[in-house]
């Protein structure tokens, strides 16, 4: 598929689902998701009192909120290109305590609209599979760190132990789609998503790609067999 028909293809989707989109989180990684999340923005370390962070592709804010909720100061900037998703990231921050703290813009994570050496940490999560060129989003997620500044990706792989991956497979490839169907009425949406996890590239390979992009001190934390991976990376040079 032309990188345009997916960068379209993943707007739709997500426009799509944005209502039913944390309820199929919650009841597919069975509240899981939440305590990954956690895990990412913990796995940061920053050092910085007043961090300004970056989420690409915020989506509904689950990962702002719980970045702001672990950063009691600083400043979360969440970008999506999803205008549904964003409306509910909106919402949701209205009724947090942090909200003063949090921003959301509408925007692609593949032409961000932000200065270089703007933030001291990019975070994302589970979103690199919607991506149509990976390299050119890690190469923005360095460019727009300061030297110093960290990256972490949370993001589902095709887990590669046995007998693990084989629940797996009958449960996220054969089933989910029909949760999607069942709790979100569309079906489509959660193939893709299974789809897009049955055929995504293994950690190893992502942890390349973050390498060659100039990140240093990469090093991947796996959950489940690997079906849940977190990315963790340093742009070079002195830290704030
Ligand atoms: C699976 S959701 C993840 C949302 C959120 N990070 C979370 O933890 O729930 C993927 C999000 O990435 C966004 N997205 C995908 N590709 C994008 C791109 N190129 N630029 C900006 N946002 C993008 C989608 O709109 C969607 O909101």
């Amino acid at each position: 598929m032309p990188p345009s028909s997916k960068h379209q293809l993943v707007q739709n989707i997500f426009d799509r689902i944005a209502t039913r989109y944390d309820l199929l989180n919650r009841v597919i990684s069975f509240h899981f998701d939440t305590f990954w999340r956690k895990r990412a923005v913990r796995a940061l370390r920053l050092t910085s009192q007043n961090p300004v962070v970056l989420d690409l592709g915020s989506g509904t804010g689950d990962l702002a909120l719980a970045a702001a909720t672990e950063f009691q100061q600083g400043m979360i900037v969440g970008l999506d290109f999803s205008h549904a998703m964003l409306r509910l990231a909106l919402k949701k921050k209205k009724n947090a305590r942090s909200d003063n703290r949090i921003f959301f813009i509408l925007g692609s994570a593949l032409d961000p609209p932000f200065r270089a050496e703007s933030f001291d940490a990019v975070v994302t999560a589970f979103v690199l599979r919607n991506i149509t060129d990976l390299s050119l989003f890690f190469h923005h997620a360095h460019r727009l760190l300061r030297p110093g500044g960290k990256l972490v990706s949370l993001d589902m792989f095709p887990p590669s132990r046995f007998p693990f991956s084989l629940f797996y497979s009958c449960y996220f490839y054969r089933l989910v789609p029909w949760i999607g169907a069942l709790l979100a009425r569309d079906r489509g949406a959660y193939q893709y998503l299974s789809d897009s996890v049955r055929t995504f590239h293994p950690p190893e390979t992502v942890a390349e790609l973050i390498r060659e992009t100039g990140f240093q001190e990469v090093r991947i934390e796996k959950f489940l067999s690997g079906a849940v991976c977190l990315h963790l990376g340093e742009k070079p040079g002195a830290s704030r």
